[in-house]
């Protein structure tokens, strides 16, 4: 409580505990690749290609980056939906890299998820009130009355009426649906949401109402969020800290203000100045980043935006830049910040 009141009277309206809640060491995500007759591996996607952080209780993280970058895979193995290659997630202080299936299940009521496409993440054949009641039902938690009235209590709460519960999926609109994922979310009082572009597939005025309504649930029920999303301005006003993900690995990770507001990595810049301004001087000095982003399975040496950097010199092309801390939080993984022979692999 005292934590929270001197953030409040630092300026910060959230109650944003500064306690980890999940903490990722290092994490690696290396698909196989199968070729030839034999199907022998000839080859990894390099997903995730170990990515460090935490998620404070009570905060957003947003997670930015081009299509492929390896968003929904470092969601899906926060999850547990995925097995890591390498490293480690921590979950409440809980190591759950390598707990079995079985074991997960308990901890799946604290950790839920939230899809991009509400139309393919909702069984169309189970009513909406089947949708909520089922993650309740897989926890064994609560009496078949107590869940039925839950259902009805979450429609009310998202904005939907209890006689939502008797309807099915395709009679509702994609804002609506994403809703009722809100509310199966919901359903087992979970401690995270991790959402994977819950609103992308969303026309704009229906986005902000879904992010306004998850801010309210943040708040009142006290919820840690990972906010994945390609693009900075979806994430700008949900989020505390928001980390750039480029080919599986962090580029840069810090408090949103200063991330928007002082970018340190090139490609953050890049991102920052394509994020559309009405501005006109901002419009001229906007960076467009050429050629496309190389392939997981063959990533460049050294740093993985050497390629398309304008800053890029001799030592991005030999050596990889490690996130280094610049101090308050903000930390970038670029050799335009340190020395030779520093924070580097
Ligand atoms: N099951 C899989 N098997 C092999 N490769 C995979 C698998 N899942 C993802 N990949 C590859 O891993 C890389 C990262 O994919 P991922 O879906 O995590 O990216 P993303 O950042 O979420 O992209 P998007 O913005 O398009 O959703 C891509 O090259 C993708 O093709
Ligand atoms: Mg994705």
């Amino acid at each position: 409580m005292t934590v929270a009141n001197d953030r409040q009277q630092a300026g910060q309206t959230k109650a944003v505990s500064g306690e980890t809640l999940v903490e990722v060491n290092d994490l690696k995500k290396h698909f196989p690749i199968k070729g030839g007759v034999l199907k022998r591996t000839v080859g990894h996607v390099k997903a995730v290609d170990g990515v460090t952080f935490s998620v404070y209780k009570g905060e957003t993280l947003g997670i930015v980056g081009e299509s492929g970058s390896g968003k929904s895979t470092l969601g899906r193995m926060i999850m547990r939906l995925l097995e890591p290659s390498e490293g480690s997630i921590e979950f409440d202080g809980e190591d759950i890299t390598t707990l079995s299936q079985r074991q997960i299940r308990p901890m799946r009521k604290n950790l839920q998820m939230i899809f991009q496409d509400p139309y393919a993440s909702l069984n169309p054949r189970m009513s909406v009130g089947e949708i909520i009641e089922e993650p309740m039902v897989v926890q064994d938690m609560f009496t078949k009355e107590e869940r039925q009235e839950r259902v009805i209590d979450l429609l009310k709460r998202v904005g939907l009426g209890a006689e939502a519960r008797t309807k099915y999926p395709h009679e509702f609109s994609g804002g609506q649906r994403q809703r009722i994922g809100i509310a199966r979310a919901l359903s087992t009082r979970p401690q995270m949401i991790i959402g994977d572009e819950p609103v992308s597939a969303l026309d704009v005025s229906v986005q902000s109402q879904v992010l306004n309504l998850m801010e309210d649930l943040q708040e009142e029920y006290n919820l840690t969020y990972i906010f994945i999303a390609h693009d900075l301005s979806v994430v700008k006003h949900i989020s505390d800290r928001v980390g750039v993900m480029y080919l599986g690995k962090l580029a840069e990770i810090a408090p949103k203000d200063s991330l928007y507001d002082k970018p340190l990595h090139p490609y953050t810049q890049a991102l920052i100045s394509a994020v559309p301004s009405t501005n006109i001087e901002e419009v001229k000095e906007r960076q467009v980043l050429e050629g496309d982003l190389p392939s997981p399975s063959n990533p460049p040496s050294g740093c993985p935006f050497h390629t398309r950097c304008p800053e890029a010199h001799e030592r991005c092309k030999e050596k990889t830049p490690l996130l280094t801390d610049m101090g308050d939080g903000h930390y970038v993984a670029c050799h335009l910040y340190t020395e030779p022979g520093e924070n580097e692999s």
